[in-house]
């Protein structure tokens, strides 16, 4: 399967994917990585492993749609199957997430439906839930409103930062993304209306 990402910044997630893949874990093969931050940490992860990291500057767009309509057209290019977004900080808009339905994935770092949007870990933090964790769902045209297809819960505890909850929940995406990325290629999602079902092929 032909995979594309999408990631503004560090890229941890990518590489969790890239080394999924390394050991055969993720059935696939990362074609490209686009960013809109042109020193995002994630195009050199991507270029380390000969993958094609490119950067598209948002500001050169009027409008949200031909910005993503750039993106499309490498994703067409490319064949690709399924797009990740791993980090990355832009509202997709409604024509891109038509064109490409039911195969956008994203991460995020809350038990959503709470905590939706940026710094969704320091909303759960300063709200005093007691656990927060993680959830890769389909992208619909809301903001993290898809269906969820895996969530995780990560325990709060008193004396955590922003830093350090961040750093645990991490550490639970690094092993859920592969994991719904593979469910996802192996044909095992099925969904019933907003509900993401596990079937066994
Ligand atoms: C991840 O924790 C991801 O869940 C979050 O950004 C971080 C990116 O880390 N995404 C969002 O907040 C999306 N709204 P990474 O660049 O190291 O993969």
């Amino acid at each position: 399967m032909r995979l594309a990402v999408l990631a503004s910044g560090y890229g941890s997630n990518l590489q969790a994917i890239l080394d999924a893949i390394e050991r055969k874990e993720i059935d696939g093969r990362v074609e490209i990585v686009i960013s809109d931050v042109e020193d995002a940490y994630a195009l050199e992860r991507a270029r380390k492993h000969g993958i094609e990291g490119v950067y598209i500057n948002p500001r050169e767009y009027e409008k949200r749609e031909d910005f993503d309509g750039v993106i499309a057209g490498l994703l067409q290019e490319r064949q690709i199957d399924l797009v990740i977004l791993a980090g990355y900080m832009r509202l997709l808009s409604p024509p891109f997430v038509k064109q490409f339905e039911g195969r956008i994935m994203n991460i995020h770092p809350s038990l959503l439906p709470a905590f939706p949007g940026l710094n969704g870990v320091k909303k759960a933090l300063s709200y005093g839930v007691k656990v927060s964790g993680c959830t890769v769902h389909f992208v619909d045209e809301g903001l993290d409103t898809g269906p969820i297809i895996l969530q995780e819960a990560v325990p709060v505890f008193d004396d955590d930062t922003e830093e350090s909850l961040h750093e645990r929940i991490h550490q639970v995406e690094h092993r859920l993304y592969p994991k719904a990325i593979q469910l996802f290629i192996e044909q095992k999602l099925r969904l019933e209306g907003r509900r993401c079902m596990r079937v066994e092929k």
